[in-house]
C-alpha cells in the first residue's frame, strides 16, 4: 500500500505552489466558478486577460444573467470551446431563477448548472465553500495515473472509475484548498505531459511510474480508432513487355499519379472486354494491404496477358488516358508506392512468361 500523498502535496503547495492567481484569495463563488469554467481545457496564461475583462463587464452573476448572449460572446471570443460561454450564460440565469441568486454550496447541486461537471463542481465547492470534494481534471488524471501506475486510457470509463476511486481515497480531512490547488499546481508545473520535472516532485519517493521508468508511457493515449476498411481490384494487363496504366483523377487518393485500371467487377469487365480477355483468364495475386491516413485499402490484383494486336480498337481510341507502360520504366514512373511494389515484384515473372 502506497503512503498517502496529501501531506506532502499540501506542504509543497504552501511552499512552491501558485498563490497569486486572481481567482485565489477570493471565496466569491461567482468568481471561482467563472475561473473554473475558463480554465477547462485552457491554460492559466491564456485565461488571465479574459478573466479580468469578463469580470469588469460582468462583476456579478446577476449582471451576467441580465445580459444577452450576444453581449457575452465578445468577452469569450478567442478563448475557444464556445459552448462554455453559452452554458455559462444559461447557468447564470439558472442561479438567478432556481437558486434565488445564490450559488449552491454542494457539488451535487452545483452539477445541475450547465457546463459544470463532477470535477468543476468539486473545485467550486472546495475553493468557494471549503467543502471536502474530489477533483479529477485532465492534469490530475495524469498525476494519479503516473503516481499510482494506472495503465489504460484515462478517458475510458473503467480507468476513469479507478482514478475517481483514488481521488476520493486520497482526500485529506483538512486543508482541502491547499490540497486541491496542489494537485492542480503539480500537474501544471512539474508533472507536465512532456518533460516532467521529477527531480523536484514532492511525490517522487512513492511514484510508481518513476520507479518503473514508465513516466513517458503514462497516462496512456487514447487508442487509435480502427480505420474504415475499403477494398478494390486492380488489373495487371500485360502486352508484350508493357503494362496497361491510366492516370488517376486529379482529386482523391493518388490524384495525378499513374495507376492500374481499378474498380469493382463491373468497372473491370469493361476494360477486360476492351482487350478481349475473358474473366477466366485472370490469375489472382495475393492481396495487398495499404494504410492511408483515414482508411485502409485492401487491393486485390488480377493478372492477365493480352495478345498483341497491331491495330487499336475504337474503344481504345476513346479512352486516351490508358496507355502501355514498358515494364522497364515502372521503377521510375509516377506510380503509387504499393502499385509500383506490386509491379516490380511480378515484373520478372511477367517478362519471362
Ligand atoms: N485549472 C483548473 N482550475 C484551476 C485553478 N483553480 N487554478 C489553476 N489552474 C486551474
Amino acid at each position: 500500500m502506497t503512503t498517502r500523498i496529501a501531506k506532502r502535496l499540501i506542504a509543497w503547495q504552501k511552499q512552491h505552489g501558485r498563490h497569486t492567481l486572481p481567482w485565489q484569495n477570493t471565496r466569491d463563488p461567482y468568481r471561482v466558478w467563472l475561473s473554473e469554467i475558463m480554465l477547462q481545457q485552457t491554460q492559466v496564461a491564456a485565461v488571465l486577460a479574459y478573466y479580468a475583462r469578463f469580470l469588469e463587464r460582468f462583476p456579478t452573476v446577476a449582471s451576467l444573467a441580465a445580459a444577452s448572449l450576444d453581449e457575452v460572446m465578445p468577452y469569450w471570443a478567442g478563448l475557444g470551446y464556445y459552448s462554455r460561454a453559452r452554458n455559462l450564460h444559461a447557468a447564470a440565469q439558472m442561479v438567478m431563477r432556481d437558486f434565488g441568486g445564490t450559488f449552491p454550496d454542494n457539488p451535487v447541486a452545483l452539477q445541475r448548472l450547465p457546463g459544470v461537471g463532477q470535477s468543476t463542481a468539486a473545485a467550486v465547492a472546495v475553493f468557494a465553500f471549503g467543502k471536502r470534494a474530489a477533483i479529477l481534471d485532465g492534469n490530475v488524471k495524469r498525476v494519479f495515473a503516473r503516481h499510482f501506475g494506472i495503465a489504460g486510457f484515462p478517458g475510458s470509463s473503467a480507468v476513469a472509475a479507478q482514478l475517481w476511486h483514488i481521488a476520493e481515497r486520497e482526500l485529506p480531512k483538512s486543508d482541502l484548498v491547499a490540497y486541491t490547488q496542489g494537485l492542480m499546481d503539480l500537474g501544471a508545473t512539474l508533472c507536465t505531459r512532456t518533460k516532467p520535472d521529477c527531480a523536484r516532485c514532492p511525490l517522487r519517493a512513492s511514484c510508481v511510474a518513476l520507479q518503473e521508468d514508465r513516466v513517458a508511457q503514462l497516462p496512456e493515449r487514447k487508442p487509435a480508432k480502427a480505420k474504415p476498411q475499403r477494398s478494390t481490384r486492380v488489373l495487371v494487363l500485360v502486352r508484350d513487355d508493357a503494362v496497361l496504366v491510366e492516370p488517376r483523377p486529379p482529386q482523391g487518393i493518388w490524384g495525378g499519379l499513374l495507376s492500374l485500371p481499378e474498380g469493382d467487377e463491373g468497372d473491370l469487365a469493361a476494360v477486360l472486354a476492351l482487350h478481349n480477355i475473358r474473366p477466366a483468364q485472370l490469375t489472382a495475386l495475393p492481396e495487398i494491404e495499404h494504410g492511408f491516413t483515414h482508411f485502409s485499402l485492401t487491393i486485390a490484383p488480377y493478372v492477365a496477358r493480352v495478345a498483341h494486336v497491331a491495330r487499336l480498337s475504337h474503344a481504345q481510341l476513346r479512352s486516351p488516358g490508358q496507355h502501355w507502360l514498358p515494364l522497364s520504366e515502372v521503377a521510375n514512373a509516377a506510380l503509387p508506392a504499393p502499385i509500383k511494389k506490386l509491379l516490380l515484384r511480378c515484373a520478372g515473372t511477367l517478362l519471362n512468361a
